[in-house]
């Protein structure tokens, strides 16, 4: 199992934070908030992993992640995401290196202290993706569940205005090598991008998908509130709750 952050865009929703460096090597408690998807992956045994990046500052990650020893990594590659084309295309970028191995995706703001290390294990074929409930799903992409079968996923809608459920699909994906034909089929959304979203129903299209619940605290940290949610979250953790309420009690 090969393992993909994606860490590129110019993080315009946290300008102007993101003029100096890149969203992902922003703070979030004591670390580059890329180290903690680096850790999910690693925590799960995988420690092959393809950092995708873009856009003004991408050369920052080398000053910070070097050659991933600090990590546990084996090996790290990079590749360069041109524009901003979505998370489906900057997944296109990782073929070669996924080869013909399965590969965990992870965006690299999705902050999470949840353990994956049994879906990792019992992968073979198809996808997973990984849900958490949320209390904005609008926000995200929501699955829609089928009636009878309430375990099954018979759709997932990106960022529905009436989301049938609080279920976000978080940005944690598994998938087998058949990720990069069904990339190949997309078209690009409204926005202009590749949309994972696409790639999961293709997935769900072909019976070839289950999910999970991730056990723990999941963010993403893309907007100043939930970079902030996510930093006091890490705070409580590693500091205590008592310590970090000392210090917010002004
Ligand atoms: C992306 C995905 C969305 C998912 C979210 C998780 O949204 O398109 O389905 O729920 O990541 O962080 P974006 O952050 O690109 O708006």
């Amino acid at each position: 199992m090969k393992g993909a952050i994606l860490a590129g865009g110019k993080g315009s929703r946290l300008y102007p934070l993101t003029y100096a460096t890149n969203k992902h090597l922003l703070p979030v408690f004591d670390k580059p908030m890329i180290y903690y998807p680096i850790q999910t992956l690693v925590s799960a045994g995988i420690t092959e992993i393809i950092i995708v990046t873009g856009g003004p500052h991408a050369g920052d990650f080398l000053h910070v992640l070097k050659n991933g020893e600090d990590f546990g990594v084996d090996h790290i590659e990079y590749a360069y995401q041109e524009a901003e084309g979505g998370i489906a295309e900057a997944l296109k970028l990782c073929e070669d290196f996924v080869g013909k191995d399965s590969v965990t995706v992870i965006l690299g703001d999705n902050c999470t202290d949840a353990d994956i290390k049994d879906e990792v294990k019992r992968f073979s074929k198809g996808s997973v993706v990984f849900l958490k409930e949320v209390p904005d799903p609008q926000r995200f992409g929501v699955p829609v569940f089928d009636k009878v079968d309430k375990s099954r996923i018979v759709r997932i809608d990106e960022k529905p205005k009436s989301p049938t459920n609080n279920y976000a699909v978080t940005g944690l994906y598994i998938y087998d090598n058949k990720v990069f034909d069904y990339i190949k089929m997309n078209k690009p959304s409204d926005r202009g991008e590749l949309e994972i979203t696409d790639v999961n129903n293709r997935y769900i299209n072909d019976g070839k998908m289950s999910w999970s619940e991730l056990q723990g605290f999941w963010s993403d940290a893309g907007t100043f509130e939930s970079l902030y949610r996510t930093n006091v979250f890490w705070t409580k953790k590693k500091l205590g709750q008592d310590q970090e309420k000392k210090l917010t009690n002004f």
